[in-house]
């Protein structure tokens, strides 16, 4: 199946089908990563090149991976390193690398935006990995992935989206992607880390951590951003955790179990602590798995007919 974007900047807009299509081809190749030789030939001959601009764990080796069991041929960009600290913009940058004839780039940047804009100076599949605190597409998508995966089907299904709200791109973009497949979305944390007219969005808002969890099949928990923030959002670190710490004591008080989520990286003991985040009910570590199938699913399906 062909997807209705050419590109992936975010899930704005991304309608269902085309979140369908990247779960059912998600399902297939985490097959493949369960089999003692996880590499298919699907992507031989594609260039892909990872410009990651932000520092990143999960998603830089995770889109590697992908990449890599898809046997396409990869280039890693890191900034620092890179001609940018000799005053090279980033459009001069991108259009060196892409004279050397690349067919993806999958791209990590502080800017919100970044990434859309990138596709006007290159002719090159472009995919989101992160564009400052606007959208994350493919954590939504392998949360989603994670969600279907432990529940059968996300309509109806009450997801409450805990903690630093207005600095997340994992949020935002969770919020399109729930709400396009049906889900019921909650937002959760002090006024400081809500956006403001957030509930223009569809989404219901509490600054009561218990009232989210009461609502809620499963939360996403999510790190305060401080580098992207200034000082005085928050009293203190101590103080955040006293208020929307997600800890097994007031979980307990609920009296039936919720599926905890977290995109990481997690600061253990301030938005969740170490028993809630390893606790059986946590699905943490099965979404970095669906991670891998996830872009495996989503380079395929952009970049597969190129
Ligand atoms: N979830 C996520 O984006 O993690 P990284 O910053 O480690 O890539």
């Amino acid at each position: 199946m062909n997807l209705s974007i050419k590109h992936l900047y975010g899930l704005e807009g991304v309608p269902k089908e085309d979140i369908n299509a990247i779960l059912d081809n998600a399902n297939s190749f985490r097959e493949v990563l369960e089999r003692p030789i996880k590499k298919v030939p699907t992507l031989k001959g594609v260039t892909v090149v990872n410009l990651f601009f932000e520092n990143s764990t999960r998603t830089r080796i995770s889109f590697e991976l992908a990449e890599k069991r898809l046997s396409a041929d990869t280039v890693n960009f890191s900034a620092s390193g890179s001609s940018l600290s000799k005053g090279e913009s980033l459009r001069d940058t991108v259009q060196n690398l892409f004279a050397m004839k690349m067919d993806v780039v999958v791209m990590r940047h502080p800017t919100p935006g970044s990434v859309k804009l990138l596709s006007r100076f290159i002719d090159a599949v472009v995919i989101n990995a992160g564009d400052g605190t606007h959208e994350h597409p493919t954590q939504a998508l392998l949360d989603i992935m994670s969600l279907k995966e432990k529940t059968g089907s996300l309509e109806g299904l009450n997801v409450a989206i805990i903690g630093d709200i207005r600095h997340s791109r994992v949020a935002l973009s969770n919020i399109y992607g729930l709400k396009t497949m049906g889900a019921n979305v909650l937002l959760c944390g002090p006024p400081t880390f809500i956006p403001y007219g957030a509930e223009s969005l569809g989404v219901t808002v509490t600054y009561n951590l218990d009232e989210a969890l009461a609502f809620a099949d499963a939360i996403n928990v999510l790190r305060i951003q401080k580098e992207r923030q200034g000082k005085g959002m928050i009293p203190s670190m101590r103080e955040y955790r006293n208020v929307y710490g997600i800890t097994q004591q007031r979980l307990s008080k609920l009296k039936r179990p919720i599926i905890i989520m977290h995109p990481g990286p997690i600061n253990r003991g301030v938005e969740i602590d170490t028993d809630v985040a390893d606790s059986e009910h946590s699905i943490i570590l099965h979404q970095v798995l669906n991670g891998v199938a996830i872009r495996m699913s989503v380079l395929y399906l952009l970049a597969g007919g190129r």
